[in-house]
């Protein structure tokens, strides 16, 4: 019997990546593995446990010990941390600064290579992970790989909907300003920076709509699907 089926959704922030990913996941009755939740989790449980962010040698610990696991609840998809739910706790402003400040640390990047391939393989008919650098690093051998951008104002517009929508205050330009940081710390960083692989096929979302992008990935899963048999 042939692996797992893997897909591999990267991009940056706001590319529509998460919302994709989920109804991908759905459609095709996969998995849903979302990476950046992972590392949102190292940073909520560094904070909660007051370890300096660029303490490699307690982080590696921290890595080494951590439980995190996903679960769809009447349709929604939840993140759990050491057995508690904390999907909306790892969406805060803070958190996503200190995920960004996590994910630039070897340590860390290597530590959890081991947890994201494990909960894709484990699923019985196939994954579908979003991230940064699924294509590149974690399954460069990966079934079918996209990379979904968009224009920085169309990926703040909709990351500021999507706070406001959680409850989270932001104004735009801060939110704006907060993406422009991420983005050019998560594309320099000379670890595992955010590229598209070379066998990824680009998809530009700023003008369509979240139903076309969905359409074409699924399009393509399917068709490789039926090619491997
Ligand atoms: O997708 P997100 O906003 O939830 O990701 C949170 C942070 O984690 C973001 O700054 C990029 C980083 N990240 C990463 O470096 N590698 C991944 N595979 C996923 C996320």
């Amino acid at each position: 019997m042939s692996r797992t089926f893997i897909v591999a959704i990267d991009g940056p922030a706001g590319a529509g990546k998460s919302t994709v990913a989920k109804k991908l996941a759905k459609r095709l009755g996969f998995a849903l593995v979302d990476t950046g939740a992972i590392y949102r989790c190292v940073a909520l449980e560094a904070s909660r446990r007051g370890v300096p962010l660029d303490d490699d040698a307690r982080l590696g610990e921290l890595v080494a010990g951590i439980q995190i696991s996903f679960a769809a609840v009447g349709g929604e998809s939840r993140v759990y941390l050491g057995g508690n739910d904390v999907t909306a706790a790892i969406r805060a402003p803070e958190v996503s600064m200190g995920a960004s400040k996590v994910s630039a640390r070897p340590v860390v990047r290597q530590g959890l290579l081991g947890l994201q391939r494990r909960l894709a393989l484990a699923a019985e008919q196939g994954a579908v992970l979003e991230g940064r650098d699924i294509g590149t690093v974690v399954f460069p051998d990966a079934e079918a790989k996209f990379f979904l951008d968009a224009s920085p104002e169309v990926r703040a517009r909709r990351r500021h909907a999507e706070l406001g929508e959680k409850g989270v205050e932001a104004s735009f330009e801060e939110v704006l300003a907060d993406q422009n940081r991420r983005d050019r710390d998560d594309s320099s960083r000379e670890l595992a920076p955010l590229r598209a692989a070379d066998d990824a096929i680009r998809i530009d979302s700023s003008e369509a709509s979240i139903e076309e992008v969905l359409l074409r990935l699924e399009a393509e899963v399917r068709s490789r699907m039926a090619r491997r048999g």
